[in-house]
């Protein structure tokens, strides 16, 4: 079978739900936890209560400690939310090496998308079986991305508007999610929102750790502009450049209230300026660059009103 066929077959094998399974570490995704810049006290919490899930959730009684191997990510979208998690994950194995970790990616789309009454089953399944498995078979980190899909506030749903379904998935997720804690202490959670508002206060509650992704402050803002530009530099050495020219901080401080993606693909939007950046984007200019950040803040706004 060649390598393309192999990767076709283990993906029809994927249970409803799942989108991929990876073994771990996977240096890809440590690429992805170091792309990611934040306060590295941030990145140091989210480490450290996830190798506690590991650590300690096997020894202690949930009597002492009643944790639930959940941990959700909230903030804006474009803040690295869903990196940060699968980065995570290859971290977390790399502190246990002689354990064969997996990460395990829910489409929480495509079980909620289900037609009415299926959506519970299809989260019972996927839980119950699925993760449950997997979860007998080694320790499993599962991605639970854009979880108020799954786990939508009752509270705030109208029963006119949204199918009886959606109760009934989040009350699903719930009940499957008690069930996993006390049985499988080497799994865990880590949901992400853009919403966090939209999330089941009862899904709140049974996390470990809620961490707030917060826009990128100035240092920040600059830090990804640059890091953006110098990857930028090993095609086209000029960009690379750019970052130590006057003006450089002009169009850092531009980028302010931009979130990570939204500055990296304005740099993508100041190449396309022209067919000339286009086809040699070498030829990028500082004047370039500012002009395309203050123009994706200013759609922001417009988007915003
Ligand atoms: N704080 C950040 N530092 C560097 N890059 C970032 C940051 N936030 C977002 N990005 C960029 O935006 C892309 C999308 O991030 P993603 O993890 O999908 O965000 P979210 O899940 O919060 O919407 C990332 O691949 C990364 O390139
Ligand atoms: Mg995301």
């Amino acid at each position: 079978m060649t390598a393309q066929l192999k990767i076709l077959a283990a993906e029809i094998e994927l249970p409803k739900g799942i989108q991929r399974i990876l073994p771990l570490p996977d240096d890809g995704l440590g690429a992805l936890w170091t792309s990611i810049i934040l306060d590295p006290a941030v990145k140091q919490k989210l480490l450290a209560q996830a190798v506690l899930n590991f650590s300690m959730r096997s020894k202690v009684s949930r009597n002492v400690l009643p944790l639930h191997g959940v941990i959700l990510l909230v903030g804006p979208p474009g803040t690295g939310k869903t990196s940060l998690a699968r980065g995570l994950a290859h971290r977390v194995a790399k502190a246990f090496p002689n354990d064969k970790f997996r990460l395990m990616e829910v489409e929480p789309h495509q079980l909620a998308s289900s037609s009415l009454g299926k959506s519970q089953r299809a989260v019972t399944e996927l839980f119950a079986q699925a993760i449950a498995e997997a979860a007998a078979g080694g320790p499993v980190v599962v991605l639970l991305d854009e979880v108020e899909t799954l786990a939508a506030d009752r509270a705030k749903l109208s029963m006119d508007a949204n199918p009886v379904d959606v109760h009934r998935a989040t009350d699903a997720v719930l009940v499957q999610l008690d069930a996993l804690a006390e049985r499988y202490p080497n799994l865990l959670f880590v949901a992400t929102s853009n919403f966090p508002r939209a999330v089941d206060s009862a899904f709140t509650s049974r996390c470990d750790l809620i961490l707030e992704i917060p826009l990128p402050n100035k240092e920040a803002s600059a830090d990804i502009l640059k890091d953006c530009l110098i990857g930028l530099g090993a095609f086209y050495p000029a960009i690379g450049k750019l970052v130590n020219a006057p003006g450089f901080a002009d169009c850092a401080a531009a980028c302010v209230g931009l979130d990570g993606r939204a500055i990296r693909k304005m740099v993508g939007s100041a190449i396309a300026t022209n067919l000339e950046t286009a086809t040699a984007p070498g030829n990028l200019t500082l004047a370039q660059i500012l002009a395309a950040a203050k123009a994706a803040k200013a759609s922001r706004a417009a988007a915003e009103c």
